[in-house]
C-alpha cells in the first residue's frame, strides 16, 4: 500500500505519520527528514539543500526523485511506503509514477494558516527519529527531552514565522495543485480536518485506510 500525505507544513503529517507507520509496517518516506539528515552529516546535497531549506524553498524536483527512488530500493518498501512530504510539485508527482509507485491512497490534512504559524513556533523535533512534539499541544514527558531516548530536542531553523509563511504560499502555488491532480487520480481520497486532537484525527485516518 502507498500512501501519500497532504497538507501544508505544520499540518501534522509528521505526527499522523508516527501512528499511520506502527499500525499499518510501511516505513515512512519523509524527504523533510532524509534532507535534514543530508545536513547533519555535511554531505554535498546537504550544504547545498540547506540554504535552500532556510529559505523555506523547494530543493530541485531532480534531487528529490534521485533520493526517493534511492529509498525505495531498500527491503523495507517491499510492502509500499507512506511518503510524507512528497510529493510536493506535479512533476514529482510525475516522476513517482514514471519510477513505478503507483498511490493508493492519498490522506489530506486541512488547517488554517494561523494555526500552522502557532503550531509551527511550538514545535520541537528529536532529530535522530523525527519524532515530533509540541510545547502545548504535545509535550514530551520531561521538557526539551525525547520521550523514548532522553536525548535533546531542537528547534527547526526553518521554523521561524517568516519563512513559515513562504512555506506556506510554497504550498498554495506548488503543493495545493495536487489536491486536484489526486483527486482525479485512481487512488483513494481522504480529506480530514487537521484541527482536532491528534487522537481524533489518527483514528479517522486509521479507519479510512483500514476500508480502502
Ligand atoms: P518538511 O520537513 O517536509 O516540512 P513541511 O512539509 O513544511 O511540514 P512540517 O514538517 O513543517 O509539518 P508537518 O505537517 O509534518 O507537521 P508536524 O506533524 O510536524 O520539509 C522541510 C523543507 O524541506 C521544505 O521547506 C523544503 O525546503 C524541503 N523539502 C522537503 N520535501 C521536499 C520535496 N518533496 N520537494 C522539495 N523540497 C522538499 O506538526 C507540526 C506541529 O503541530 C508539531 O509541533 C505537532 O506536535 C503539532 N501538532 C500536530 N498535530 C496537531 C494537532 N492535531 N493538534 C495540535 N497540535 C498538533
Amino acid at each position: 500500500m502507498n500512501v501519500v500525505l497532504l497538507g501544508p507544513p505544520g499540518s501534522g503529517k509528521g505526527t499522523q505519520a508516527q501512528f499511520i507507520v506502527d499500525e499499518f509496517g510501511i516505513p515512512q518516506i519523509s524527504t523533510g527528514d532524509m534532507l535534514r539528515s543530508a545536513v547533519s552529516s555535511g554531505t554535498e546535497l546537504g550544504i547545498a539543500a540547506k540554504k535552500v531549506m532556510d529559505a523555506g524553498e523547494l530543493v530541485s524536483d531532480d534531487v528529490i526523485l534521485g533520493l526517493v527512488e534511492e529509498r525505495l530500493q531498500k527491503p523495507d518498501c517491499i510492502k509500499g511506503a507512506l511518503f510524507d512530504g512528497f510529493p510536493r510539485t506535479l512533476l514529482q508527482a510525475e516522476g513517482m509514477t514514471e519510477i513505478g509507485v503507483v498511490v493508493d491512497a492519498v490522506v489530506e490534512l486541512v488547517v488554517s494558516d494561523d494555526v500552522v504559524v502557532e503550531r509551527i513556533s511550538g514545535r520541537r523535533v528529536h532529530q535522530p527519529s523525527g519524532r515530533v512534539y509540541h510545547l502545548t499541544f504535545h509535550p514530551p514527558r520531561i521538557p526539551e527531552k525525547d520521550d523514548e531516548t532522553g536525548e535533546e530536542l531542537i528547534q527547526r531553523p526553518d521554523d521561524t514565522e517568516d519563512t513559515v509563511r513562504e512555506r506556506l504560499s510554497i504550498y498554495y502555488r506548488q503543493t495545493a495543485p495536487l489536491i486536484d491532480h489526486y483527486r482525479k487520480s485512481s487512488a483513494s481520497y481522504f480529506k480530514t480536518d487537521g484541527t482536532v486532537s491528534v487522537e481524533a484525527i489518527g483514528a479517522a485516518i486509521r479507519d479510512f485506510l483500514r476500508n480502502i
